[in-house]
């Protein structure tokens, strides 16, 4: 038999969500328990080489900027596994993929929606099922992404996207992420994202097992209906510019994230004495200046500072003069919003 090979490039963004999701809906693949809405960080992405071989699969030889990573191999293998339940294509074909994020690496900054998003591109591109760049195209990529990583089903998008049914939003799917269409207000159509590296270790938690602990959590079900309530109100203020409610939302979901981790049973942290500071300064700096700042956090102790572009200068001043010594060596890493998963030729 002539063995056909294909070989693909993406290049996809990570994403931070602005509503989060925090817990599964029991019976199903990786569905959300509530609907979430994310930005995503167009300077801060993976790059995934995917060579396609036909042949009994899937079969994976996996490495990491080109080294051999056999740790990372389970995973993704599972990951494959899980999409030849959907896709013949990858039952009938072995696998070589190099992956490298542009950010560095044990920044503590979350790679799975990066990683897992551009190679679920790949896979969706190389199916040669839907035309490349049309929205069945980028609908299957985010199912195979969220069959990875829940969170990455949301970095297919350039735009905001939104993953989880929601009565509002058009179109909405428990099953992928769609993209938010309606025009985003100038007052936040312009932002960047600057994330504070507290702590740049292992996480004590993983999120897939924070995750399982929302099944028997006292608040779950307020949680989740708050959720939904949010994402109404944080897509109208997108829509009509209302920066105040945005950023106090925005914040208010962050805390409520670890507030579900630390009632949770057995409970957990993840931020640590430095998040609080940060959250501190910003809330001073905030009183006395009156510009539109506000942070998000993932599950980790980093801190993303969310902030209009044209104060640029005024942010980054504060941060080098307030926030640099609460980070692990002094590091920051900045990124606009927005930016489309790119094929590399
Ligand atoms: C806190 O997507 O990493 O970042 O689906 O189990 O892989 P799995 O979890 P993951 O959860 C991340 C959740 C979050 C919030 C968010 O991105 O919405």
């Amino acid at each position: 038999m002539n063995n056909k090979q294909m070989q693909v490039k993406y290049r996809c963004p990570s994403n931070i969500a602005l509503v989060k999701y925090w817990g599964k809906k029991e019976g199903g693949v990786q569905l959300p328990a509530n609907a979430s809405i994310s930005w995503s960080l167009s300077d801060l992405y993976a790059e995934t080489t995917m060579i396609a071989t036909t042949g009994v699969g899937p079969k994976l030889t996996f490495t990491f900027k080109g080294e051999s990573k056999p740790s990372f191999e389970p995973k993704i293998l599972a990951f494959l596994e899980r999409i030849s339940e959907y896709s013949d294509f990858v039952k009938t074909h072995n696998f070589i993929v190099d992956t490298v994020n542009n950010f560095p690496h044990g920044t503590g900054i979350a790679s799975s929606a990066a990683g897992f998003g551009a190679l679920a591109m790949c896979i969706a591109d190389l199916e040669g099922k839907f035309e490349n760049g049309s929205s069945e195209f980028f609908e299957r990529a985010s199912f195979f992404s969220r069959l990875g990583s829940g969170s990455a089903s949301r970095s297919v998008y350039g735009k905001p996207a939104v993953w989880g049914e929601h009565p509002e939003i058009l179109n909405s799917s428990d099953l992928y992420a769609v993209p938010f269409e309606k025009e985003i207000h100038n007052s936040l159509s312009n932002w960047k994202d600057c994330v504070l590296i507290v702590d740049d270790g292992e996480k004590k938690v993983s999120s897939t097992a924070g995750h399982a602990l929302l099944e028997n959590h006292p608040y779950a079900a307020a949680r989740f209906a708050n959720a939904q309530k949010n994402i109404s109100e944080i897509t109208q203020c997108l829509e009509s510019g209302d920066v105040v409610n945005f950023i106090a939302l925005v914040e208010s979901e962050a805390l409520q994230l670890h507030s579900m981790m630390m009632s949770s049973i057995p409970y957990f942290t993840l931020i640590r004495p430095n998040t609080l500071a940060i959250l501190e300064e910003i809330w001073t700096f905030r009183e006395e200046t009156n510009l539109p700042l506000a942070f998000t956090l993932d599950a980790g102790a980093n801190v993303h500072l969310l902030y209009d572009k044209q104060n640029e200068n005024e942010i980054l001043n504060f941060i080098d003069n307030k926030l640099l010594i609460y980070c692990k060596n002094g590091t920051y890493l900045c990124s606009n919003i927005g930016g489309t998963p790119q094929k590399i030729a």
